[in-house]
């Protein structure tokens, strides 16, 4: 059975582990040290600005994480961080379930927007795909972004409709 559950200081070396195994097919090698880091800053912020979410099997171990931070400066704004399953689990809507209880407490908070940021590179086509059936829309490609041939592919979900100060300015 697969529990979903806040990361843990002793679940950090397992969550690096998983990002780590699927470096040689979509991530690059030095994401798995930022993300050790980051996940240590996830811990100390206590839930106020960034959460982490974890996908735990019957056997204790984690199969999947995804988690959200808020931007220092847009309204409302949130970006998700470190969406991930591992390999042999992915496409049995584990991926789909942590995104649900990453919205159900974005929604809580009155998050305006949410961005997911990844590339347009072929391998990522399932994560685009997830992207798009959790509601996301594509609103951007960012050329040579992370590399040269590597784009920056910005996907937006809106939980809340625009508010219509636009129309005053006219
Ligand atoms: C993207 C990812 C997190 C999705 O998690 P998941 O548990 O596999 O996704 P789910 O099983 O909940 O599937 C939800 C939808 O995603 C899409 N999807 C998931 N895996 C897919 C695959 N291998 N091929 C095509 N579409 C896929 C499908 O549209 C699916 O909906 P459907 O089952 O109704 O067709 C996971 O595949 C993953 O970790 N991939 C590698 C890392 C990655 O791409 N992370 C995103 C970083 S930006």
């Amino acid at each position: 059975m697969v529990e979903i559950f806040e990361l843990r200081q002793q679940h950090i070396e397992q969550v690096t582990d998983i990002i780590a195994d699927l470096s040689d097919s979509f991530f690059y090698e030095r994401e798995a040290v930022a993300a050790r880091t980051y996940l240590q800053e996830v811990l100390e912020d206590g839930g106020r600005t960034k959460r982490q979410w974890i996908a735990v099997d019957g056997r204790a171990q984690v199969i999947g994480t995804l988690g959200y931070r808020s931007h220092t400066v847009a309204r409302d704004l949130y970006e998700l961080s470190w969406v991930v399953v591992a390999e042999q689990q992915q496409g049995q809507g584990i991926g789909t379930r942590l995104w649900r209880i990453a919205e159900q407490d974005l929604r809580s908070r009155g998050a305006r927007m949410v961005q997911a940021w990844t590339s347009n590179r072929p391998y990522t086509w399932p994560a685009r795909r997830f992207y798009e059936s959790i509601g996301f829309v594509c609103e951007s490609i960012v050329p040579d972004y992370w590399e040269d041939g590597d784009d920056l592919a910005i996907y937006v979900l809106r939980l809340l409709p625009p508010e219509d100060p636009r129309l005053e300015d006219r």
